[in-house]
């Protein structure tokens, strides 16, 4: 693989034992591949905490029988149009539906859009899963 950089990494044998048994549970073919997942991950947490461009999902349970509760979400997620990428909606039982919502866009008007489901009654939870957008 093209620009590929190899570096040594010093850690205490408790430390290197238990992250095997970690990469080990988590499939990990190798350490190089479970230490840049780390990296991803810790960069992708710094971009969103500086307000970054991220891509994620916004996942969500509710019930769709509280008053005017869908049509609400609907209006919040037009006015978010342009950072929702897609939504599924998956109808769970007679009550309650799960929608799952990918965004792509600054961190901060990802967390706008969270907080404004939120604040809905009939809203049971909300979650944020945060991924790069690639660059
Ligand atoms: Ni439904």
């Amino acid at each position: 693989m093209a620009g590929l950089y190899r570096f040594g990494i010093s850690l205490e044998k408790a430390l290197i034992d238990a992250f095997d048994r970690h990469i080990a549970a988590q499939r990990y073919k190798n350490r190089s591949e479970a230490i840049r997942d780390l990296i991803r991950e810790a960069l992708t947490r710094r971009k969103f905490a500086q307000g970054g461009v991220v891509a994620g999902a916004i996942i969500m349970t509710y019930d769709h029988h509280k008053r005017a509760l869908v049509d609400k979400l609907l209006d919040i997620q037009h006015d978010f149009q342009s950072l929702i990428i897609s939504t599924q909606h998956v109808h769970l039982d007679h009550h309650h539906c799960l929608e799952i919502v990918a965004v792509r866009g600054r961190a901060r008007e990802i967390e706008k859009l969270a907080y404004s489901i939120k604040s809905l009654v009939g809203v049971k939870q909300v979650g944020v899963s945060i991924a790069t957008a690639g660059r």
